[in-house]
């Protein structure tokens, strides 16, 4: 059963449109008014911008605040670097040169990218308080007590766990009474707190936003990094070997998993959402363990920055709108970290507020603003094959709870077959499928391990190719096409699609370059005349054009408006100034 959600004063029309539509569900008004409201206010602050004296006295009073924290318990004055000097600094490297600094994480840890010119090389290295032998020695004791301490105590679930880390250090530095200066003081409660609630040594990689992977292929490697402006870089960080295996074991342990020699390899997800692969000791790789980080962004991603970014145009995007929100199934397909679980889960913020949605992944990714959804994640075996759950598993079991839109992270196997059967029988699906063309997708689809028969794929309605590529000497991601797969020819039995939209790699831009059977279809079903699926098409052009140009990338905002629209489209329009 299909269910359509539409507000009160639209219903009267909307049942006479769809005489055959079992149950609407209404929406309240409040809902609708909040979003916008939201949105209004946002445009209004961001216009309203911060005078430099303002700014200046926020910035104060933030990190006041944060030295209050600090220093609760123990007298210690506030670090003034004019006064105490940095507490970082960053080594020379012969044949480099430093092109950009920032920090990572104020006033403890920077980033420094080095240039070699005659090796057109790029370093990264962090740079963190160094510490001076007495410095060392303190940290050493207080590291080893609190250890003690941390397994002895209980921990408050309800105090901040920095906030009860910093306690005990200070509590340890009153007990024993050891004479330290501010400076020293700073720089251990750094390390404590890096060591013991964060990722130790890897935790300056993890707070800097333009670090998308970080890889350690073994011991005694320099960790690489994937950075967004430098790409793959070498950092300064090196693990010896058995470091490198108690590091990936607790990050199994942070993870909720077990490693060992027994089972060496893990997938998993870290607690802040990043995706982590990770292997121990020698057993499968002969460098030692290994591991490969994919970062998750604080911020998820949402059509709004990918049209900013160039990767899907407004129109492009406006289409996908439409199209989910008619319930017709998209692939995307590309190469690896070429943006394929991002997009997707970008363009789920158009399905509409309160469908039924199952999201069935290997590790957590995605993230849904939606409540009506429920994300479940494959398990791994106990022993041999007890207890293993894996997608085909979780996909029959989602086909019970009646969604109406499923979501698979990513296609490879067996489950395949039933996403497809699923699709057939009304349920649309998005997924991720590793393949660069459609010709791919659809040879991957056809052939082992995956065998969907030629008849079925034609349930599937679209296919994104996403690429990283190059434009203007700069690497981005872009979507290469949205093709539509549009039916099985009768005669050759071959599956005929029709590229709606391609990207011209000379100019950058995506150009609309074919005919749409899902819009087609979209129309017929709706009883639009063409003029009205194109009017439909440009206001929500308009209104993502819109939030572009106003900055309005958050996600609780854009789908906000997105699903405000879909109640109240004509109040979205007046309200936000569009004709
Ligand atoms: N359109 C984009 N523009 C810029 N960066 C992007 C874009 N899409 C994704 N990214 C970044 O690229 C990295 C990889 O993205 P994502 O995980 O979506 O790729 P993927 O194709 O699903 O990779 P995998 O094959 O490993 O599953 C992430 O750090 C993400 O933030
Ligand atoms: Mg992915």
């Amino acid at each position: 059963m299909m269910l359509h959600y539409y507000h009160k004063d639209s219903m009267k029309l909307f049942r006479r449109k769809n005489p055959g539509v079992q149950q609407v569900i209404e929406v309240e008004k409040d809902e609708v008014s909040q979003a916008l409201a939201e949105v209004v206010s946002e445009v209004e602050k961001k216009e309203k911008k911060l005078g430099w004296k303002e700014r200046r006295k926020e910035k104060k009073k933030e990190k006041k605040e944060k030295l209050k924290i600090r220093r609760k318990g123990i007298e210690v004055e506030p670090y003034d670097p004019e006064k105490h000097g940095e507490l970082a600094i960053a080594p020379e490297v012969e044949g480099y040169k430093e092109v950009e600094r920032y920090w990572l994480e104020k006033p403890y840890a920077f980033a420094s990218i080095l240039f070699n010119e005659d090796e057109n090389d790029y370093l990264y290295q962090v740079n963190e308080p160094t510490l001076n032998p007495f410095e060392m020695e303190v940290r050493n004791e207080i590291e080893e007590k609190l250890r003690d301490v941390l397994i002895l105590e209980e921990v408050n679930p309800f105090v901040d766990k920095e906030e009860q880390l910093i306690e005990a250090v200070n509590q340890m530095i009153k007990d024993f009474r050891i004479k330290i200066d501010p400076v020293t003081y700073y720089k251990i409660i750094y390390y404590m707190v890096r060591d013991f609630i964060h990722y130790g040594k890897l935790t300056p990689l993890m707070k800097d936003p333009l670090i998308e992977d970080i890889s350690c292929n073994g011991y005694g490697i320099p960790v690489y990094v994937f950075h967004r402006n430098y790409m793959n870089v070498s950092t300064n960080i090196v693990f010896e070997e058995e470091e490198l295996n108690s590091y990936v074991i607790s990050l199994a342990q942070k993870s909720g998993k077990h490693i060992s020699i027994a089972e060496p390899m893990v997938d998993a997800s870290l607690p802040d959402g990043s995706r982590i692969q990770m292997t121990l000791g020698k057993e499968v790789t002969s460098h030692g363990s290994t591991f490969t980080i994919r970062k998750f962004r604080d911020e998820p991603i949402t059509p709004i920055h990918l049209i900013k970014w160039g990767t899907f145009s407004s129109e492009e995007m406006a289409y996908l709108w439409i199209c989910i929100e008619n319930s017709k199934s998209l692939i995307f397909a590309g190469g690896t970290a070429s943006g394929k679980t991002t997009s997707m889960n970008a363009i789920s913020l158009f399905i509409p507020k309160k469908a039924k949605i199952v999201s069935i992944e290997d590790t957590r990714e995605l993230m849904l603003p939606h409540e009506n959804w429920i994300p479940a994640v494959t398990r791994d075996a106990f022993q041999g094959e007890i207890g293993k759950i894996d997608m085909y598993d979780l996909l029959r079991a989602a086909l019970r709870q009646r969604p109406e839109y499923i979501l698979v992270g990513e296609v490879r196997g067996k489950e395949a077959l039933t996403l497809f059967q699923a699709m057939a029988t009304g349920h649309t699906t998005y997924s991720t499928l590793h393949a660069d063309s459609v010709s791919g997708v659809i040879h991957r689809l056809e052939n082992p391990p995956i065998n969907v028969p030629r008849p079925m794929i034609e349930a599937l309605d679209i296919i994104s190719i996403q690429a990283q590529t190059y434009t203007g000497g700069k690497r981005v991601r872009r979507n290469i096409e949205l093709t539509e797969i549009v039916d099985l020819d009768p005669h050759t039995k071959m599956l005929r699609t029709s590229t709606v939209f391609a990207w011209d790699s000379v100019k950058d831009e995506h150009k609309m370059v074919g005919n749409s059977k899902a819009l087609e279809d979209i129309k017929t079903h709706r009883g639009w005349t063409t003029k009205e699926l194109e009017f439909e098409m440009d206001r929500r052009r308009k209104i993502l054009e819109f939030l572009a140009e106003k900055d309005i990338m958050d996600y609780k905002r854009v789908s906000g408006v997105v699903h405000a629209y879909q109640n109240k489209p004509d109040k979205v329009l007046k309200q936000l100034g569009i004709e």
